[in-house]
């Protein structure tokens, strides 16, 4: 089903509207080939499902799972799609109520609990995107108990009370990517600001690797500058990287 309805959140291009798909990054990869052009898919629900790291992302029916697939012009190297996607998330949200702040690299949490995250992909040829793709799932309606998951994640519902209109939730959540796309400073401010990572002890985890570190701050391109217990500083960047804050009794 192809739709135009989200224009009036200066969204300009296709909306694709599958029940079941693998995964709607997928879907946007495939159309890339075929059809070159910028798209909107959306899912009810993934039976494949992916994060950073080849992560599975559950995607059961209540929420929000959509993939924008565009064509950058700056080159790649200026973009920071990951970040965009971050703050746009986390305003989008914010705007109902709720309190969401960053976890470095891609995930949106309230209260110290995981509400969103956002997996971006791509072609990058000569220094400049072929294309982008950034894909955004949102625990909308509260399954994370029936899940099992409870104890790491959340959702809108269970924050705010109410469950957004998705369509509205995607457009406001697209407008705000949009418009940080545009200001890479801006956002990169806005996406340091609203890392709760800053300041923490945390566990980095790279490959079979795994130590502790001090998160000092954040480079203006979005790496985190950590310091090592053995007094040396080390700039961490997203890679394959996944750090773990520490618990504080
Ligand atoms: C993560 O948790 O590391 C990122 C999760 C990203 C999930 C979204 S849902 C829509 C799109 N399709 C996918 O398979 N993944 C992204």
């Amino acid at each position: 089903m192809t739709e135009n309805i989200l224009t009036e959140y200066g969204v300009f291009c296709p909306l694709f509207h599958e029940k079941s798909t693998f995964s709607t990054n997928d879907l946007a990869k495939e159309y890339e080939k075929t059809f070159g052009t910028d798209a909107v898919f959306v899912a009810d629900t993934q039976t494949g499902g992916r994060g950073r790291c080849g992560h599975t992302f559950l995607s059961p029916e209540g929420g929000l799972y959509a993939s924008y697939l565009f064509h950058p012009t700056s080159p790649a190297e200026r973009m920071h799609v990951t970040a965009a996607a971050a703050v746009a998330v986390a305003e989008a949200l914010r705007e109902m109520g709720v309190a969401p702040s960053i976890k470095w690299v891609n995930d949106v949490y309230i209260g110290g609990k995981k509400v969103a995250g956002i997996l971006s992909e791509g072609a990058i040829e000569n220094g400049k995107y072929r294309y982008a793709v950034v894909g955004i799932g949102i625990n909308l309606a509260d399954g994370c108990e029936k899940a099992g998951i409870a104890d790491i994640a959340t959702s809108v519902e269970a924050e705010s009370g109410r469950i957004p209109d998705k369509t509205a939730l995607l457009g406001r959540v697209l407008s705000r990517f949009l418009e940080a796309l545009a200001d890479d400073e801006k956002t990169m401010r806005l996406y340091r600001e609203n890392c709760f990572v800053i300041g923490k002890d945390v566990e980095v985890r790279d490959g079979e690797l795994a130590y502790p570190a001090y998160v000092k701050d954040m480079t203006q391109n979005g790496e985190l500058l950590l310091k090592l217990p053995n007094g040396e500083e080390k700039t961490l960047c997203a890679g394959e990287v996944h750090i773990r804050v520490k618990q504080t009794k």
